[in-house]
């Protein structure tokens, strides 16, 4: 079975990255990327490729090569569902914030219109492929709606989940460690499965497909990332024990990960993980472990989470207590919002999280990020609703220039790891900011020795 057009429902962080490379790598099939968002469509339709709704390193280049040629973004999801033989469901999943499950189980309500939606308007037979991570057993879901249409279109379900970090999303895609894809093991299921194979297999060797059932697939994605977060809040329970013994969370993390068994990665110590998966992937194997009467595993996982919360507020506390004990009125200056570097995403970033306790003691926040911007900051801390926007308005300053965000402080948190916070004039900011000027570094990013000859009193992670 060869394809001639895809259609993704969902443009965001995965689905657009992902689409882009699949039409670079198969100019003969025609991609066609959809979303309600008119503006997110408008975005990624831009001439000036600065304008894409997303920042990816190298993603311009992907989307300048394919864009016009068999990629296309529109809003016409209905036309672009009834062309297609192949249909990825891109579109988010986020944690539920009502009714049952509320604040663990993931909320299903767009997967399942856009299941409807492709029930309702499918006239031919389709490949309907989930790229949105969700909890196992949601392919079931989607295949009872899809069969029960009575229109006698054929539909495989097939789980395909994604494996790109944010940051680096184009060089996951482009040479991945391994592609996922799980089907039904039926004479049909392993049709479909070949059909999507041999899609990656025009860039991807074919030893690293790898294919298994529904089930496993959809499990593997949620461990994935549940093994990925336990490795960070794995280092980050060391990281007080550390300071309180004269151990060295770098020293401890290169230690261990020469280990062969063990390995180097996932092993940095920080303010936290965010992003959009980590937290709500464990949640969901929490709650579905739970729904299963599994409270031992459930606890096991859960831990991971009430680790990474701790080391948020442990970060601010931090903070606090070091500035004799109060922040109320003081500036404290933020290097960094994202949830990581490269990427202009702030999902669950530590950020949030660190600005909203320094706030609740009244502090002053002075942000600067390089691509995160004010609305977009405003809206995460109004997003806790911790106060009103008028009053987190007061306490929060967005700065397009560090040297400003830093200005009269009294000192700086480095939240995120972005490159160019180690290339500034640390003297010129040093000058800037009142006495004594602290650096708490939540990525262990700086040159503590240099920094420390300026006169700056810096307290690193775990150190
Ligand atoms: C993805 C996955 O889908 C999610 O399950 C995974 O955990 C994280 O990555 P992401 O691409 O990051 O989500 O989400 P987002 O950037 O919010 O993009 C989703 C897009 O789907 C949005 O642009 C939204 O407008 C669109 N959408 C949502 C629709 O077009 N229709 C809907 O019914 C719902
Ligand atoms: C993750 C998975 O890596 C990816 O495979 C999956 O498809 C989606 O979820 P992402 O959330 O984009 O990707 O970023 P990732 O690089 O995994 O980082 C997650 C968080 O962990 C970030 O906040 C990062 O700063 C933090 N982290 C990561 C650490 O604090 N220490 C580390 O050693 C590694």
């Amino acid at each position: 079975m060869s394809i001639s057009t895809i259609c993704c429902i969902g443009a965001g962080y995965v689905g657009g990255p992902t689409m882009s490379v699949i039409a670079q790598k198969n100019p003969s099939i025609k991609v066609i990327v959809v979303d309600m968002n008119q503006a997110r469509i408008d975005a990624w339709n831009s001439e000036d490729l600065d304008k894409l709704p997303i920042f990816e390193p190298g993603l311009d280049a992907v989307v300048a090569e394919a864009r016009g040629r068999n990629l296309f973004f529109s809003t016409d999801v209905e036309g672009a569902i009834h062309e297609a033989d192949m249909i990825f469901i891109s579109v988010n999943t986020p944690t539920k914030t009502y009714g049952a499950g509320k604040g663990m189980a993931a909320d299903l309500q767009y997967v399942e219109l856009c299941a409807r939606q492709i029930a309702k308007i499918a006239t031919s037979d389709k490949i309907v492929v989930e790229k949105s991570t969700l909890p196992v057993k949601t392919a079931e879901a989607i295949k009872d709606i899809l069969e029960n249409t009575g229109t006698g279109v054929n539909f495989e379900i097939l789980s395909n989940p994604e494996f790109l970090a944010e940051g680096t999303a184009v060089q996951d895609l482009e040479a991945p460690d391994r592609v996922l894809i799980g089907g039904d093991q039926t004479e049909s299921g392993l049709k479909a499965i070949e059909a999507l194979v041999n899609i990656y297999a025009t860039w991807v060797p074919k030893n690293q497909i790898i294919t298994t059932n529904l089930w496993s697939s959809e499990l593997s994605k949620l461990t994935a990332n549940a093994f990925l977060a336990q490795r960070v809040s794995s280092i980050n329970a060391l990281t007080e024990l550390c300071e309180s013994t004269g151990a060295n969370i770098d020293d401890v993390a290169k230690a261990i990960g020469t280990d062969s068994r063990i390995g180097p990665k996932f092993l940095k110590a920080s303010v936290g993980f965010g992003g959009s998966c980590f937290q709500k992937d464990i949640l969901n194997l929490v709650y579905i472990c739970k729904s299963l009467g599994l409270d031992e595993a459930a606890n096991y996982w859960e831990q991971v989470i009430i680790m990474n919360n701790h080391q948020r507020s442990r970060f601010a506390q931090q903070i606090v207590t070091s500035l004799y004990g109060t922040v109320a009125g003081k500036k404290i200056g933020f290097l960094g919002w994202a949830f990581k570097k490269d990427t202009n995403d702030t999902r669950e970033s530590a950020a949030i999280y660190i600005a909203d306790k320094l706030i609740e003691e009244q502090a002053h926040i002075q942000v600067y990020d390089p691509k995160v911007t004010a609305v977009q900051m405003h809206s995460d801390l109004n997003g806790l609703n911790s106060r009103t926007e008028t009053e987190n308005s007061q306490f929060l300053d967005i700065h397009n220039n560090p040297y400003t965000a830093l200005e009269g402080a009294h000192a700086l948190a480095v939240i995120t790891e972005w490159d160019e916070f180690k290339t500034y004039d640390w003297q010129k900011i040093y000058d800037g900011m009142l006495k004594p000027a602290f650096i708490f570094d939540g990525r262990n990013i700086l040159d503590q020795a240099a920094l420390e000859t300026i006169g700056f009193t810096y307290k690193a992670i775990g150190r």
